[in-house]
């Protein structure tokens, strides 16, 4: 049986994505959950995991280095990498949109556009026929519009919280964001057993 590399997204994502593969009937270590280590081993099933950063994770599986990753919606429509999504998990559920202070105009000439999804962020506003500037931030995004460096965000909503607790409201929502199953394209084709094997027990998990 071929050993399988699986990229997983450390933080938010991780939680639900360990109980997902639990309930689909793999034996995984605890240590996944509990430990520091970045490579950990599932004997039993011959899996080794990498523990990623989920911006991260569709790099590894890009470049082979893992044969498959978890990685969110959000970050595969960030990055156009060469990689097959296998399944829709339904995990991790939470949409980008459009952010700001209540009631505010965007600056007429330039406005600018806070957010760490700028080629989201860019397409979204083009699409839209809006020039702007982009400004990357690599996170607490909500702190652009409250001390005037941007006029908008472009960022995930979840519970809202985030938006409610400083004061900032929605304005447009741009994409329905979900944690998919991807696969290497070689992997896919020299593995196509054991991870189609893994797609069916995810689907029948996932109810899809
Ligand atoms: C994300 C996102 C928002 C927040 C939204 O940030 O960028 O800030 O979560 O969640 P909510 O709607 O449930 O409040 P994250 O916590 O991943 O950290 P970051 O600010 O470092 O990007």
């Amino acid at each position: 049986m071929d050993e399988l590399t699986i990229a997983m997204p450390k933080g938010r994502i991780f939680e639900e994505a360990y109980e997902l593969l639990v309930g689909a009937g793999y034996d995984l270590p605890k240590e996944l959950d509990d430990s520091r280590k970045l490579i950990v081993e599932a004997p039993n099933e011959k899996f080794r995991f990498i523990l990623a950063k989920p911006m991260d994770v569709p790099t590894y599986v890009e470049h082979g280095v893992a044969d498959i990753g978890i990685a969110g919606k959000d970050v595969l429509l960030e990055h156009d990498r060469d990689v097959h999504e296998l399944l829709d998990l339904g995990i991790s559920a939470c949409y980008i949109a459009t952010a700001g202070l209540p009631d505010t105009e965007m600056d007429e000439v330039t406005p600018r556009i806070a957010t760490k999804y700028p080629a989201v962020a860019s397409h979204y506003y083009r699409s839209k026929g809006e020039q702007v500037e982009i400004i990357e931030l690599n996170g607490s995004i909500e702190l652009a519009p409250l001390i005037g460096l941007s006029d908008r965000i472009v960022d995930i909503v979840s519970t809202g919280r985030t938006l409610k607790d400083n004061g900032l409201v929605e304005y447009e929502k741009i994409a329905d964001i979900t944690s998919r199953l991807i696969a290497n394209p070689v992997s896919y084709r020299l593995k196509q057993q054991r991870i189609t094997e893994l797609v069916d027990k995810l689907r029948e998990q996932v109810g899809r």
